[in-house]
């Protein structure tokens, strides 16, 4: 199999990338990556022997036209995927969200090619903390931000590339991922790497907001099994179960890294914070009898501290910046 990656220089990319290696040997991935501030060459050190790597822009008709042409199945990771981001700049979310996904859409409508499509669970909007209930396939499309409403867009326009032109599409939503190579802009890397940088964790509001972990193998396992055995035009819900408030995994993680509870800091809210997310994965598990194996939080949570402690050349360069731009807001 001819298998082209995009945005695997990125944390869920790069962690796709390294299991396909690991796992299928009999696969020959090239990975389309722009390298924005997100994607790094050396989250494919360890696999750069035997994979090709194209650096480009998924708005790029041409290049995208050329690599679609030689492959046999696209698996579109490449995004804009920070919210905080997306509210200070929400033009290079349409951009690559929107315009990449549509330019990926001609190509594999144009040279007959399968396509996985990447997506987030936010294009649901929020659950009430007290809700018993979870988002669901047929939960109405109701996104917050910029950044989940460019996902949304992105679904439906491949929804409608499937409907009107035949195109061979999956697509699938899932929850908050963690796991090694996320970038520091995010929660649990943040602060797990605030604190091996002498500073506290920050904590958005009151920190009640809930979030339904799961560990980056789990869901590209899940991404493999919607590849191979999935029905086209479906779209699958991935998630395992890991709901969680943001104040508990800040406890978790001052514990894990043997400091004192009290040691962090609340700070500004995010505009438009989105309450809860809460995945049912039944659909996945049922049809395509896909299992989570990464169930126990804490050991996963402790597993990322340590691959952050043994990795600090990975990310010590990127931290300063990121924190200037948090401190410029308020976080
Ligand atoms: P990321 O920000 O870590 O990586 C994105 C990658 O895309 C980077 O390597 C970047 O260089 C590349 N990229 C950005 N714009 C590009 C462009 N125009 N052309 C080519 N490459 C470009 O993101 P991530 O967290 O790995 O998320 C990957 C995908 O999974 C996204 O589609 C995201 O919406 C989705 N997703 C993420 C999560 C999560 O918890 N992180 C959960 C569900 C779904
Ligand atoms: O649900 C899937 C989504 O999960 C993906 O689509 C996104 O690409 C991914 O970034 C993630 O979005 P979130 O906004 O949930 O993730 P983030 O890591 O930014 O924040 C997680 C929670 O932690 C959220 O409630 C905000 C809060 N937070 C975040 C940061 C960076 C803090 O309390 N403090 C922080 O410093």
């Amino acid at each position: 199999m001819r298998l082209l990656v995009t945005g695997g220089a990125g944390f869920i990319g790069s962690n796709f990338v390294h299991a396909t290696a690991r796992d299928r040997p009999g696969v020959r991935v090239t990975v389309l990556d722009a390298l924005t501030y997100a994607g790094s060459r050396f989250s494919l050190s360890a696999v750069e022997n035997s994979i090709e790597f194209v650096k480009g822009d998924i708005t790029d008709a041409g290049l995208v036209n050329r690599l679609v042409a030689e492959s046999d199945v696209v698996v579109h990771f490449a995004a804009e995927s920070h919210n905080d981001n997306s509210l200070t700049d929400p033009w290079p979310f349409l951009h690559t969200n929107i315009i990449g996904t549509y330019t990926l859409l001609q190509a594999v409508r144009k040279h007959c090619v399968r396509y996985h499509h990447v997506s987030t669970d936010e294009v649901y909007g929020d659950l009430a903390l007290d809700d018993p209930g979870k988002f669901t396939e047929d939960t109405p499309y109701n996104p917050s931000s910029p950044y989940s409403s460019t996902k949304g867009a992105s679904d439906m326009l491949v929804r409608a590339w499937v409907r009107s032109f035949g195109v061979q599409a999956t697509l699938s939503n899932c929850s908050n991922n963690y796991g090694p190579y996320q970038h520091v802009e995010k929660f649990i890397p943040r602060q797990i790497t605030n604190i091996l940088s002498g500073a506290r964790p920050k904590l958005y509001g009151t920190g009640k907001n809930v979030r339904d972990w799961i560990h980056v193998e789990d869901h590209n396992a899940a991404v493999w099994r919607i590849l191979e055995s999935g029905e086209i035009g479906r779209t699958y819900l991935i998630g395992a179960d890991g709901e969680l408030d943001n104040a508990s995994v800040v406890g978790m993680i001052l514990e894990l890294m043997a400091k004192d509870p009290d040691d962090f800091e609340h700070v500004t809210d995010r505009a438009g914070h989105d309450l809860r997310y809460a995945i049912d994965s039944s659909t996945l598990r049922d049809e395509l009898d896909w299992q989570p194996r990464y169930t126990d939080f804490r050991e996963g949570l402790l597993a990322t501290i340590d691959w952050y402690r043994e990795n600090r050349a990975w990310w010590e360069s990127n931290k300063d910046a990121v924190e200037a731009r948090y401190q410029a807001q308020g976080a």
